[in-house]
Formats: structure tokens, sequence, C-alpha cells
């Protein structure tokens, strides 16, 4: 169902946005870039973020009582993180003092920095017989009187006393929102680090982040440690199936490979692990489950329902990663058991479900990962592609590294772009593959129905000596030893079929046409290294104007330093699975109906 947006007017900006009901008049205003002020995280503990309703609204909620005063309650002024949009509202936001710092991440994205790890720095006074105040009461106190919340629990109270008294009460207190981290003696606040994970199911890659500046301190990738229980989610959730032991080996797994990411950073940036407060990371929905050690069984079988979707925020000693050990490890929301939160990730970076342009979405991968809409709509859906994209399954596939032809271009001969630079080329990955078809089909070597022609057909096509048979299957050669099979084309086309349907179901449930798409973003691991004129040539993506067709890099990653860096844009992530509708694509009629149409590659003319 699609919800009514109602419109929210800023005053004196004269800003306004339209958001669905429900969405508060804080959470709006970062839609719009417009900062309100806020040290509690939008808590409702902090009063900072009033603004005075102008029109519409009215609601008192008891966080307004407890922060307003009743004259201020009278005149209007209201907790913008509280006051919930029921109607179309205008309210005057007073001009901030402090205007936090901003940077430009994932596609163009303007970030507030604004994290969630804060460090306040406290000059307590000491008990006295005439001030018998508990040590969390003096530390609550102080911290109220800077606009902050606090909570301890049991392994935060058993450091208090020591923690304070060596430091003759004058620390550092570090909160990951109104959680107490960590006392610190002294003033340490210029030492605040948190780091972002895109957990994915072939790599990982973690970015230390300074949370004072907004800079990353170093980036470490390798691959992940549960690779050899099987390439993709299938795999590894079989590997599951067999019991907690093998749930432990998984989870261990990734665990060493995270841990051992992060002791690479710290060692690498010179940052001492208790300075690091907090850990956002986002990955497929069987990823996370792997890594929490929760059973991903269910994610496999209809009706494909995950152990959780929502966003966790969990103790890192906990699970088990190495930051600080009562610092917190944020996942993002899953929307789908297909649907993760590297998607949710890839949605703030781009920005997509808070533009007016309607732009096109996908990360492809094993799975393509689709999403299509804008502010007005946001649908989402999960197309197979099988392994075909990840160079699996073809005759000389291979994944991108040393020796992976990534692109090709045909002429009157053959030009080899090859991963490693110098290295003799070994085999095709992915983007190679979809250049390779792709300009096979400009060549004229290959027809519409994905049918590679014989040297008999094209005598006197300059690359005709190219085109050969290998096992009784026709093939072009690419080099002595690396060969494109028709067999591999077969597993191209059901691949990029899969992935296009996806995408053409979507746009039948908007109600668009290819001439209403803005933009089409190609992201992940994969997508990103893709030629978008050769996608636009095999049919994987709308037939949009290629400079419309972006790569926009690895999106989950920041999303992930977007979320860790700004809680504004962490909230908004949270919000998105209420707001993205999932579509389902097995068991729709049309989605086998238009998977037969887009098996066959475009005619030239229709994607010149
Ligand atoms: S009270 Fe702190 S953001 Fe609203």
């Amino acid at each position: 169902m699609i919800q009514k947006k109602l419109e929210v007017t800023y005053q004196p900006f004269n800003k306004s946005t339209r958001v669905p009901p429900g969405t508060t008049l804080f959470s709006a205003a970062h839609w719009i870039g417009l900062p309100i002020d806020s040290t509690c995280g939008g808590r409702g503990t902090c009063g900072k973020c009033k603004v005075q309703l102008v029109d519409g609204g009215g609601e008192i909620t008891t966080a307004d009582r407890k922060q307003l005063r009743a004259g201020e309650l009278e005149s209007g002024w209201r907790l913008s993180c509280q006051a919930k949009v029921y109607q179309d509202m205008t309210v005057n936001v007073p001009e901030l003092l402090r205007v936090p710092k901003a940077a430009t991440m994932g596609v163009n994205r303007l970030v507030l920095l604004d994290p969630n790890v804060r460090k306040v720095y406290l000059e307590l006074t000491e008990p006295t017989l005439e001030d018998q105040r508990s040590d969390v009461e003096r530390l609550q106190d102080a911290l109220t009187a800077e606009g902050f919340d606090m909570k301890a629990d049991l392994a935060a109270l058993r450091t208090l006393p020591g923690a304070l008294r060596d430091a003759e009460f004058r620390v550092t207190a570090v909160l990951g929102g109104d959680q107490l981290i960590a006392l610190e003696a002294g003033d340490t606040r210029d030492q605040s680090y948190g780091v972002a994970f895109d957990l994915g199911t072939t790599t990982v890659v973690g970015t230390l982040m300074n949370l004072r500046t907004g800079m990353a301190e170093a980036v470490g990738s390798t691959l992940n440690g549960q690779a050899p229980f099987g390439a993709d989610v299938i795999s590894r959730i079989s590997h599951g199936m067999q019991g907690e032991e093998a749930r432990t080996e998984l989870r261990e797994a990734v665990l060493n490979t995270i841990n051992g990411i992060l002791a690479d950073l710290y060692e690498r940036a010179g940052v001492d692990r208790d300075r690091v407060y907090e850990m956002v990371i986002v990955g497929n929905a069987t990823m996370l489950h792997l890594l929490l050690g929760i059973d991903a069984t269910p994610i496999s079988m209809m009706p494909f329902a995950p152990t959780f979707r929502e966003p966790l925020y969990l103790r890192a000693r906990e699970v088990g990663l190495e930051i600080h050990p009562a610092g917190f490890v944020q996942t993002l929301p899953i929307i789908g058991a297909y649907v993760g939160a590297d998607i949710v990730a890839g949605v703030i970076a781009t920005g997509l479900a808070r533009e007016e342009k309607i732009r096109v979405f996908v990360d492809v991968g094993t799975n393509g990962e689709i999403v299509l809409g804008s502010t007005k709509r946001v649908l989402c859906t999960a197309a197979p592609a099988g392994p075909a994209f990840e160079g699996s399954q073809i005759k000389c596939g291979m994944r991108a590294t040393d020796g992976a032809i990534e692109g090709v271009t045909l002429t009157d001969r053959v030009e080899l772009q090859v991963i490693g630079g110098d290295v003799p080329p070994r085999g095709l990955c992915g983007s190679g593959l979809v250049d390779v078809v792709a300009q096979l089909l400009v060549a004229g070597l290959l027809d519409a129905s994905g049918k590679l022609k014989s040297r008999e057909e094209v005598p006197e096509h300059p690359l005709s000596d190219r085109l050969t048979s290998v096992e009784g299957v026709r093939a072009f050669l690419l080099t002595e030893n690396v060969y494109l099979s028709q067999r591999d084309v077969r597993e191209l086309q059901f691949a990029k079929g899969s992935i296009a349907t996806g995408i053409k179901v979507l746009m039948d449930v908007m109600g668009i046409s290819t001439a209403d798409v803005d933009e089409v973003l190609l992201g992940g691991s994969f997508g990103s290294y893709l030629n978008p004129e050769s996608a636009k040539i095999i049919g994987l993506v709308p037939a949009v104007d290629v400079d419309r067709i972006l790569s926009v890099g690895n999106t989950a990653g920041e999303g992930a330093k977007m979320a860790l860096l700004s809680f504004r844009e962490r909230q908004v992530a949270f919000e998105l699975p209420e707001k993205i509708e999932y579509v389902e694509l097995s068991g729709r009629s049309d989605f086998n109906d238009s998977f037969v149409s887009v098996l066959r590659f475009p005619d030239l003319e229709a994607v010149a």
C-alpha cells in the first residue's frame, strides 16, 4: 500500500520535504540536509532539538514535559526528535550554535559528522560527608548538565570506583548512545575511533575511521575465512545445518577474518584497540546470522523468514569482535532473506530513497539485489542470477584476481585488459565475460538469440579465425588458452535475464517505463567493475543513455561508514525497512513470462 506523503516546511529556511506519516520532524529535517542540534542522538533526553510549531501538530510527549518549560510548551515548542508528522506542518528551527562538520561520502552524499559515540570530559566534585551521591549519580548529574543521558551495565559499574578515584575524578566518559562504554583518566577526547565493515560472502572489507575528523585512518580487506565451507550463501547454510559444531566453525572462521583485519588496521594506523568504541557492520542476512552464531537454515527454505531483521546493538565482547570489549557492534537492518543490510547501506550511500529522481540500483552478484525508486516510493527484490558473474560455471571463468581478463575490446584484433598488469591472462572474470559478449554482439559474431557464428558464416571477418570449436562446442578464442564457449554465453544469458526480469517486474509494479528512469547505479564488488556500455548492450540494465549508467563502487562499505559517522544516517537506515516494499519474484507469473522474453540480447539499434 502506498502511504500518502505529508509536507513539512522548516522556517526561516523555507525548506520543505514530503515524508511518510509517523516520520519525526528531526529525521525529516535530516533528509533535506538541515541539521537540528542534538547531543542525545534523538533519544529525547538532551532537549537541544526543540522547534516551534507554526502550523499543524501539537501533541505534547512525556519527553517534552521533561525537557521543556511550561512556557515553552505553551508557545508551541516541541522536541523535534519526538514530534511525529501526521499532517502537513510548518515549524520554526532555531539557528544552530554549533554546525556539525560535514563530509561528502557515498555517492555524493553530504554527511554530518555526528557519531553515536560521544566523549565527554568531566571534572567531578569528589564525594564528601555532605555529598554522598553514588558514583553513578555523580556521573549522571554531570552528564545531564551537558545534555547527555547515561546508563551503566554491571561490567561498567565494576570499573567505576577505581576509574574515578585513580583519575582523581577527572575523567572522559565514553558513551555509545546512552550506554557507558568506558571512563578514561584525563581528557582523551582527541582519540575516538570506530570501524565500518562490509561483510561479504566472498570478501570482507574494514575501514578504521577517526570519529573526530571523519577521515579513514586505514582500510583492509581479505577473503572471507568461511570460503572453505562453500562459495555462496546456500553452501554455507548447508554446512551450518550439520549442527552446533559446524555453526561454531563458521562463526569462528568469520570472527578470525574480521579480527585479523582489525589487528592489521590498528597496527598500520598506530591506534590502540581500547580507543575503538564502535563497529558498524553490514552484510547479507546469511552473513550476519552466521557471524552471530544463529542458525541460518530458515533463510534457505520457503517461506524464507530470517531469525531477525531489526538492527542489533550488541556489546563487542558478546559477539567476539576485538574492539574495546565494552564497545558496541551495530548491524543495520535486513529487508528480507535475500535483501540484506548491505543493500540497506547501499540505499543510504546512494540516497536513493531521498531524492526526486527515479533510480535503479543493482548489486550484481550471485544474487542480483535490485532497488528501484525515489523519495516517492521504493521497491526492491532479489533475482537469483547464479554464479556466472562471479566467473564460476564459465569454462575459463575465474575470480577477479591477478591474471583475470577484466576488459575486452574487439576491433580487427583482440585487446585485453588483464588484472595485475603484465601477467599472462589466465581466465575470464565477470566483467570480462560481460565485455566479451557485448563486443561479440557489436562485432556481429554473436546473434541476438545468443548463438555464436561459425568461421564459415563470417569468412571475411578479421576475427573469423578466432571462431573455433572446443570439445564439439562453438567457442571464441581470446588467447591461446582462454576462450568463451557457446555454453558460457547461455550461462550469461540466464544470469542477465534473471536480473533484467527483476528490474522489469519492479518497473511494472511501479508503473513506469525505461523513459522514466533517470539513472542506473551499478554497485557491489562486481557491479562496480562492469563496463556500463557492455551492461547496456547485453540488456542487463534498462537502455538509458550510457552516461546515466553509473558505477557506484562499494556502496555497502560506504553506507556502513556513513552510519558510523552520523547517528542521523543510522536512524534513516533503521527506518528503511518500513519504507521499502519487497516484491517476491518466485511464483509471479510475470517473472516467468518476462524471463523468457529477456533471454535474447536486445537489438543493437535499440541500445545505441
Ligand atoms: S532531545 Fe536530544 S535530539 Fe531530541
